[in-house]
C-alpha cells in the first residue's frame, strides 16, 4: 500500500525565528491522520527543525542536495551533511531548481543516484511548462523527465522514491490543474512505471500533485485515485492552511 503524503516546500522563506514559530503552530495543529507530513525549511534552519520535531510526526526534509560526496562545490550541501543532522528525505528536481538554477535531467539523475546510495528517500519533482501543455506535448515531456531522471534505477530503488507531478504553469500562479488533469497525468505516470518496471512498483509509488494547492481545492484533488497527496508551496507557510490541506487527505 502506498503512503499518503503532504509535504510543505518552504523554499527561501522563514528565518530561524519565524521557523520556530511556524513549527510550534504546526505541532499544535497536527490532526489525527494516517498521512505522512513533511516540511522542508532552508538548509540553515534544518538542524533546529530536526531538534524541534524530534518527537513529532512531522518530518523535516531538505529542499535539495549536490550529487558529489564532498569537495570543491562552493555553496552546496552533500547527502552525508544531511544525514549528519538526521535528515532522511530530500526533494530533488523542483522546477525552480531546473529553470532558475539550470539543473538538467542528467544532473538530476546523478543526484537521485547519490541520494539513494546513501539511503535517503527522494521526492522527485517534474512537470511540463505552459507551452508544452498548449502544444499538447505535456505527456511527452513528463515521460522524458521520468525516463531521464529515474528509469535508469534498479527496481529495488523505487521503494525510496516519491514522485511529485508539478505542472510549472500551476506553481505559485494561483492556477491549479483541475482534479481531472491531475488524475489523467498521474494515471499516465503510473502506467509508464508499470510498463517500464511492473504493476507492483507502479502501485506502491506515491505520486503527489503540486501547484497552487490550497485548503479550498485540496479535498477535490486528493479525492482522485492516483493522487496520493500534495507538495505544497505558498499554503505551507501558514499553519492553518497547511493543516487544513493535511486534513483534506
Ligand atoms: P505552490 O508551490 O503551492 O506555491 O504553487 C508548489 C511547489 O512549488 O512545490
Amino acid at each position: 500500500m502506498r503512503s499518503k503524503i503532504v509535504a510543505g516546500n518552504w523554499k527561501m522563506n522563514k528565518t530561524y525565528h519565524e521557523m520556530e514559530i511556524l513549527l510550534g503552530e504546526l505541532e499544535a495543529k497536527v490532526p489525527d491522520t494516517e498521512a505522512e507530513i513533511m516540511v522542508a525549511p532552508s538548509f540553515v534552519n534544518l538542524p533546529r527543525a530536526f531538534m524541534m520535531l524530534e518527537s513529532s510526526v512531522i518530518e523535516p526534509i531538505a529542499q535539495n542536495m549536490h550529487f558529489a560526496e564532498s569537495g570543491a562545490y562552493t555553496g552546496e550541501v552533500s547527502a552525508d551533511m544531511l544525514l549528519g543532522i538526521g535528515i532522511e528525505t530530500v526533494i530533488l528536481g523542483h522546477s525552480e531548481r531546473r529553470s532558475i538554477f539550470g539543473e538538467t535531467d542528467d544532473v538530476l539523475a546523478k543526484k537521485v543516484v547519490a541520494a539513494l546510495a546513501k539511503n535517503l528517500r527522494v521526492v522527485f519533482c517534474f512537470g511540463e511548462e505552459l507551452e508544452d501543455r498548449k502544444s499538447d506535448n505535456h505527456f511527452n515531456i513528463v515521460a522524458d523527465q521520468l525516463t531521464k531522471g529515474l528509469f535508469n534505477l534498479e527496481a529495488d530503488a523505487w521503494k525510496n522514491i516519491v514522485l511529485a507531478y508539478e505542472p510549472v504553469w500551476a506553481i505559485g500562479t494561483g492556477e491549479t490543474a483541475s482534479p481531472e488533469q491531475a488524475q489523467e497525468m498521474h494515471a499516465f505516470i503510473r502506467k509508464a512505471i508499470s510498463d517500464k518496471y511492473d504493476a507492483t512498483i507502479a502501485d506502491n509509488v506515491s505520486i503527489l500533485y503540486g501547484g497552487s494547492v490550497k485548503p479550498a481545492n485540496a479535498a477535490e484533488i486528493f479525492s482522485k485515485p492516483d493522487v496520493d497527496g500534495g507538495l505544497i508551496g505558498g499554503a505551507s507557510l501558514n499553519a492553518d492552511d497547511f493543516m487544513a490541506i493535511v486534513k483534506a487527505i
